[in-house]
């Protein structure tokens, strides 16, 4: 595996039940990418984005992070390892604080100063949040609880941070910020990999991409050539 390469993934298969939901699937992230996985309902986004992040079982192929096989390793030893997802419809607890979501995120730390010290980091990208840290998320806009979310898990410190739809539903305006939001994260040196039905988005915010139809990669390649292929236009982006 070269040194350039955090993620490989090598036929990828993953069933619920005797149905293949991912087949075969295969492809690497270099280090100081961006890369989206493009695909409609159903085609088995999340599906991949689970099987890297240890919620459901590869049933066939692996999965290589930071140069060590994970496959099939648990979330919380994954988590320990920087590899941590936003979950797509965010899941946060929402009788709770914003505050209390953020310290959700950094449980795997003990210490009380380090776990400031990233709190106050985190909200450096989201000075929008720092007036709602006693509010309850259940209190929040849509775009204010993507912002938790992606904060949440910023708390952990992550190396490889997986997002799953993290645009879908928000205005335009959010949209913007999340967008960018992940530039800058992503320009800090952590990894990043982002699930999108909006192909438009993701195209725009990353720089390698795959598309997913039924479980398999259709089409692969740099964002801004899958964005001038006529037939990704037809079929994503309605050009
Ligand atoms: N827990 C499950 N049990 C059974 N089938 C599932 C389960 N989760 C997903 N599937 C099926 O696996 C396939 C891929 O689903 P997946 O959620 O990965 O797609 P997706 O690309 O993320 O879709 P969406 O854009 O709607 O989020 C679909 O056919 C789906 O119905
Ligand atoms: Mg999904």
């Amino acid at each position: 595996m070269s040194n350039e390469n955090i993620l490989e993934v090598e036929n990828l298969t993953v069933s619920y039940g005797v149905v293949p939901a991912v087949q075969n699937v295969s492809f690497s992230v270099k280090r100081g990418s961006i890369t989206t996985i493009i695909g409609s309902n159903g085609a088995g986004k999340s599906t991949i984005m689970k099987a890297i992040t240890g919620l459901v079982r590869v049933s066939g192929g692996s999965i290589k992070i930071f140069g060590q096989d994970t496959t099939n390793q648990e979330t919380d030893e994954l988590v320990r390892k920087g590899v941590v997802l936003v979950p797509e419809g965010r899941r946060l607890f929402k009788t709770m604080t914003v505050l209390e979501n953020l310290e959700l995120g950094a449980y795997q730390r003990d210490d009380p100063a380090s776990i400031e010290a990233q709190k106050e980091k985190v909200l450096e990208y989201f000075p929008a949040l720092k007036a709602k840290l006693p509010v309850s998320a259940a209190k929040l806009s849509g775009g204010q609880q993507q912002m938790v979310a992606v904060a949440r898990a910023l708390m952990s410190d992550p190396k490889l941070l997986l997002l799953d739809e993290p645009t879908i539903g928000l205005a335009p305006a959010i949209v913007d910020t999340i967008s960018d939001i992940i530039t800058t994260v992503a320009q800090q040196g952590v990894e990043v990999m982002l699930v999108e039905q909006n192909a438009e988005i993701a195209l725009e915010i990353s720089t390698d991409a795959f598309i997913l139809e039924q479980g398999e990669i259709y089409l692969k390649g740099k964002s801004s050539e899958l964005r001038n292929s006529p037939e990704v236009q037809k079929a994503y982006l309605g050009i």
